[in-house]
């Protein structure tokens, strides 16, 4: 994918982040990210006073992926209060493994990776094939 407007997705990361509910971190966090079918699908963080329940922003995109269709993401960025590209957190990226296409990308601190950089070695459905 060479074609990737990775402007255009931050800028919807961004404009979800505007959404963030997160007086405990003070941290707003929002999340975009393209699917196979030409859909972009977006979240934003949502904290909790039970702090521990609070959901990551990629909680809510892929909630967004399945409420609008499902599919498999190709690409994605995610960003902070400030609109800079952050990591997604290890939990995260176990989220985004599970609906990534193979070929997906993302936006990272180090540049542009595939999700099997950023997820190495990664346990999925595959893994349960054999039980199910
Ligand atoms: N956060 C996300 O939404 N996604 C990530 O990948 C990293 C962390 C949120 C969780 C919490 O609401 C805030 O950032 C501070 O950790």
């Amino acid at each position: 994918m060479t074609d990737i407007d990775w402007d255009a997705l931050r800028e919807v990361a961004i404009s979800a982040m505007r959404s963030a509910y997160a007086p405990y971190s003070n941290y707003p966090v929002g999340a975009a990210a393209l699917v196979d079918d030409g859909r972009t699908v977006a979240g934003c963080n949502t904290e909790n006073a039970s702090y521990g329940v609070g959901l990551c922003a990629e909680c809510g995109l892929v909630s967004n992926l399945a409420m609008t269709g499902g599919g498999s993401l190709v690409a994605f960025v995610c960003v902070n209060g400030e609109g800079e590209t952050i990591m997604p957190c290890g939990r995260c990226r176990q989220l985004l493994y599970e609906h990534a296409h193979p070929t997906m990308l993302l936006e990272t601190v180090s540049g542009i990776r595939t999700i099997d950089e950023v997820l190495p070695d990664a346990f999925g459905p595959r893994d349960l094939e054999r039980v199910n």
